[in-house]
């Protein structure tokens, strides 16, 4: 018996995060399944920034650097944070974005095993993340080798100084064995920088349990920090005796306002920062951090898994004889918190969602991606989707010019 819109609103009677979606701020004619790429607002967060723009910036000006804690606040927004990451207050700062931050990450890395010549990536990562592989290889007179993520334990060897893999692929969704992977390369002697852009907020993280090096996360995404929201790095302590990062900027200095000529490195996760801190964007994000008060992030994964579920079960009864595929794993434990369908249309297929509220996003060639914000989606959002891409493609409404034609994001 496929499973009916009843049984998910049973499911979603039942669902020990059900309060939380009143955090949010959503349009009840909209089924938002794009948390993974933006996280919807929380509540709270427009009227606190509005207060930082009107009392600490408009009334507090300069001194609000030292009397509204500006100038601590990366470090505080990390403390804030760590308990989600499965990690000490002390090592999670918040600044700038994923790409600058893996940057600084894998230089560090790199500088921690000199002899090492190997920087080891995954076929298949964020683009991003591979452009950054292979710069900071070139600038560093390193080697950078690319294989699958599921071949890089293999593919470690002595000449590995570095290992960089994606927590949760962006496309297929597949989860990392964190605490094998890790192993794996401490056992040869080098070092891992995990990519969590698609973990943070969205799967029950475990850094300092899996004796991760180093990892950088996402703000905008699973942690719904808003657009462009400040990233996330985390060092494990025991290497904060030892960073060197590249991008030497003053606030990562031990003693910024003492404008000393030479470069002396901050104790700790501190002098992974670099720049000013972008305090609006850090506004919101710190009050948006308070939507995961009193959540467990064990539950976060197991409805995250469940809607999962629930959406591969829906396509195989509704969607595969459409002319849709799988492109995400179906064991759930080995999926991340969003569902890959693909089909030849898709770009046109999710333009045409997208006109009828139903909101997930397109990774190209032909992947629909739609990902489960686990605080406020709801069973019957993913079950009303479904129905809503079947109709789409059997109506064949997608079937119109102006859809196909490519907006610049997808
Ligand atoms: C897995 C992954 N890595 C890196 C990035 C790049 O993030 P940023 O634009 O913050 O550098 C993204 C962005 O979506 C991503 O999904």
């Amino acid at each position: 018996m496929p499973i009916t819109r009843d049984d998910c609103q049973a499911l979603d009677a039942s669902d020990p995060l059900r309060a939380c979606r009143a955090r949010f701020k959503l349009d009840e004619n909209v089924i938002y399944l794009d948390g993974n790429s933006l996280g919807a607002l929380p509540r709270g967060v427009a009227q606190h920034v509005v207060n930082v723009v009107e009392r600490e910036w408009g009334e507090g000006l300069i001194r609000s650097w030292n009397e509204a804690g500006w100038y601590v606040s990366p470090a505080r927004v990390g403390a804030k944070l760590a308990p989600l990451l499965g990690a000490k207050p002390n090592e999670v700062i918040v600044t700038e974005s994923i790409s600058i931050n893996l940057f600084k990450l894998l230089v560090t890395a790199a500088r921690m095993r000199p002899d090492r010549k190997v920087i080891l990536a995954e076929h298949g990562n964020f683009p991003s993340d591979n452009h950054i592989v292979d710069s900071v290889a070139r600038l560093l007179g390193k080697e950078a080798r690319f294989v699958p993520a599921g071949e890089v334990a293999k593919a470690i060897d002595a000449d590995t100084g570095v290992v960089t893999l994606s927590h949760v692929n962006y496309r297929s969704a597949e989860v990392q064995d964190m605490a094998l992977v890790t192993q794996a390369v401490h056992a040869k002697g080098a070092l891992i920088v995990w990519d969590l852009a698609h973990s943070s907020g969205a799967v029950d993280l475990q850094l300092d349990g899996t004796k991760a090096d180093f990892a950088v996360g996402c703000g905008y995404k699973f942690l719904n920090g808003g657009p462009g929201a400040p990233s996330h790095i985390f060092v494990a302590e025991r290497h904060l005796g030892a960073l060197d990062q590249p991008l030497t900027g003053w606030f990562g200095h031990a003693e910024p306002f003492r404008f000393d000529d030479g470069y002396r490195r901050a104790d700790g996760v501190r002098h992974m920062l670099c720049s000013t801190p972008q305090i609006l964007s850090m506004a919101a994000f710190e009050k948006a951090l308070d939507a995961f008060e009193g959540v467990s992030m064990a539950e976060v994964e197991r409805k995250g898994r469940a809607l999962g579920d629930l959406m591969i079960e829906l396509h195989d009864e509704f969607l595969a004889r459409l002319g849709c595929g799988l492109a995400t794993l179906r064991d759930a434990k080995r999926r991340g918190n969003h569902v890959s369908l693909t089909h030849e249309a898709g770009y046109a297929v999710m333009r045409a969602l997208i006109e009828r509220g139903v909101i997930g996003d397109f990774r190209a060639p032909d992947v629909m991606r739609f990902g489960f914000g686990p605080l406020y989606v709801r069973y019957v959002d993913v079950h009303d989707a479904v129905v809503a891409i079947a109709d789409i493609l059997e109506s064949g409404a997608f079937n119109q010019k102006a859809l196909a034609a490519r907006q610049a994001v997808t």
